[in-house]
């Protein structure tokens, strides 16, 4: 048939990112066959921990080349209890995420159910935009005088404003496109005056670009008071690498749980593939126990499915996740009694009625 074929690269990795990404690739399937206009080839790649214990390397040295190959990658998560975290993040994650310039981070913030604040579920719709690829997490820095009281450590900031000027005109396009139109940048330019002045200055040169976006700028402190108190002021909003980080994990867990928030780490350019998965890590308090919630991952899939083309399928997703989660079919964080498997059946069930 002349049915396109998308070609994914699925990278479970680690904990539970190897259940949820199971259950994202169930929901696609469902999303082919309902649909009917399109397939989906994935292929698995068993880059993670236990590959690294193998082979001495969470990637391999031609990965660039291998993942080119590929429409976009559905990631699980990495990170593992016996190596280090800051060793199982950079050499995977952050090793894709820099160098194939995936330098824009879409959050999208949902409630599907009772928000965990004194607001409407309406007034949690929100699109966090994360800069990607330097600030706070550009790998500057280093260690000197190793185990000597002088001992020295830094991570140096490093802002460009090639890379602000990115960030800022896909923030502003983004909010242009929503209901609202209004973007809050934020900031912390009262403390860090140089790297974060200068973001503010391209903010304000960017936004003229854009005169039907509304704009505010709020301190990265004041932020997370006015993400609790005052939620329904909030529509669009970028921030630092580092900022955003954390300002997504408290967004996520206003609007019920981490287990929902998906991320999107896009080259806009569409010179690599973008990467697509769940907001949280490998989990592992819970990692094993089949429990973990899946729609984090799902909405992944879904947002894969929008950056394709494929606005119809990404919709119905979203749809079914409303719909499931409105019914309590949901996973313990949630409040539900589901396991992952069954959670995600039951999107699958609603998405192919
Ligand atoms: P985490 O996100 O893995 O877990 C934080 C808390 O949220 C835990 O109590 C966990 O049980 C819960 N949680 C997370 N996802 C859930 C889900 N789908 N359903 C139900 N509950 C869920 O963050 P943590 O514990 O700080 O990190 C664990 C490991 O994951 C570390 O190695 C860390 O570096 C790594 N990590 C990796 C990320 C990635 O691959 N993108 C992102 C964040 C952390
Ligand atoms: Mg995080």
């Amino acid at each position: 048939s002349s049915r396109h074929v998308y070609r994914i690269a699925s990278i479970p990795g680690d904990g539970i990112g190897i259940e949820v990404t199971e259950a994202a690739l169930e929901v696609l399937k469902a999303a082919v066959q309902k649909s009917g206009k399109y397939t989906i080839e994935a292929t698995h790649i068993p880059w993670g921990t236990a590959f690294y214990k193998e082979t001495g390397s969470y990637l391999p040295d031609d990965f660039r080349s291998t993942l080119k190959s590929y429409d976009a990658i559905l990631f699980g998560a990495v990170g593992a209890p016996d190596v280090p975290d800051h060793i199982s993040l950079w050499e995977l994650l952050l090793k894709m995420r820099g160098p194939m310039q995936l330098y824009a981070n879409v959050r999208p913030i949902r409630c599907f159910t009772k928000p965990r604040l004194d607001a409407e579920p309406a007034h949690l719709d929100w699109l966090l935009v994360r800069e990607n690829s330097e600030g706070e997490y550009s790998g500057h820095g280093g260690r000197s005088h190793v185990d000597q009281n002088w001992e020295v450590a830094t991570d140096t900031n490093v802002y460009t404003r090639h890379g602000i000027r990115r960030i800022m005109k896909f923030a502003f396009e983004a909010a242009s496109k929503r209901p609202r139109k209004h973007l809050t940048v934020v900031s912390k330019s009262n403390a860090l005056r140089y790297g974060l002045v200068l973001w503010d200055e391209v903010a304000k040169e960017t936004a003229k670009d854009f005169p039907d976006v509304t704009w505010d700028k709020e301190l990265v402190d004041a932020m997370t008071i006015r993400m609790v108190q005052k939620p329904w002021t909030i529509d669009t909003v970028v921030g630092t690498n580092l900022h955003i980080d954390i300002l997504s994990d408290l967004a996520a867990a206003l609007a019920g749980s981490i287990g929902i928030a998906p991320s999107a780490n896009l080259d806009p350019e569409r010179q690599n593939p973008s990467l697509f998965e769940p907001v949280h890590g490998s989990a592992f308090d819970i990692m094993g126990k089949g429990i973990a919630n899946p729609i984090g991952a799902i909405w992944a899939a879904a947002n894969m499915l929008e950056w394709l083309g494929e606005q119809e399928s990404a919709d119905a997703i979203l749809n079914a996740i409303a719909h499931v989660c409105n019914e309590k079919k949901v996973t313990a964080d949630m409040g539900g009694d589901l396991n992952t498997k069954q959670a995600a059946a039951a999107i699958c069930e609603q998405l192919l009625k």
